[in-house]
C-alpha cells in the first residue's frame, strides 16, 4: 500500500489539462492523499532529475521543468506506483497505449504532461522530496 508521487507536468498545467487528469487519477480508483501547486527553480529540477545527469536531455528537461508550475500529487492505494505508470503510459506518447494519459495529451517525448516514480525507493523519496508527513493523508482516511 505505498504511496508514490505524480506531477503533472509544465506542458499540461499552462494547456488547461490538470482538471482532465485529475478526473482519470479518481476514476481510476488511486487515492489523492497530497497535492499542491509549485513552480520548481533550477536547483529544485536537477537535484529532482539528478539520475539523467549524463543524459543528453537532461538539460532541455531542467529547463522543461522549470518552465512553469506543476501540480505534484501523492497518490495511494493498491499497487498505486505500477497503477499510476500503466495509467500514464510509456515514456514516448507515441508509443503508449490508448486510453493512457500521455497517449492523450503527450506532445512529444520530452512534453509528456506527467511523471510517476518507478519504484519503492524512488517513491518514497519523490514524496519526501516535495511533502511533509503532516501534507499526506493517512493511510484509511
Ligand atoms: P518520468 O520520470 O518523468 O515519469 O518519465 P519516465 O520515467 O517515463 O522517463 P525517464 O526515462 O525517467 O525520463 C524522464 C523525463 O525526461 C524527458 N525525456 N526526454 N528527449 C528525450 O529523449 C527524452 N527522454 C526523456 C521526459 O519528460 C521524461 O518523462
Ligand atoms: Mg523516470
Amino acid at each position: 500500500m505505498a504511496n508514490t508521487l505524480g506531477i503533472i507536468k509544465p506542458d499540461a498545467v499552462s494547456r488547461k489539462l490538470a482538471g482532465n487528469i485529475i478526473a482519470k487519477i479518481e476514476k481510476s480508483g488511486l487515492i489523492l492523499r497530497g497535492m499542491k501547486v509549485v513552480k520548481l527553480s533550477k536547483d529544485d529540477a536537477q537535484r529532482f532529475y539528478a539520475v539523467h545527469e549524463s543524459r543528453p536531455f537532461y538539460k532541455s528537461l531542467v529547463e522543461f521543468m522549470t518552465s512553469g508550475p506543476v501540480v505534484v500529487m501523492v497518490l495511494g492505494g493498491h499497487s498505486s506506483i505500477e497503477r499510476w505508470r500503466e495509467l500514464m503510459g510509456a515514456t514516448d506518447p507515441a508509443k503508449a497505449k490508448y486510453n493512457t494519459i500521455r497517449r492523450e495529451y503527450g506532445t512529444s517525448v520530452e512534453k509528456n504532461v506527467v511523471h510517476g516514480s518507478d519504484g519503492p525507493d524512488t517513491a518514497k523519496a519523490e514524496v519526501a522530496f516535495f511533502f511533509r508527513e503532516d501534507e499526506i493523508l493517512p493511510k484509511g482516511q
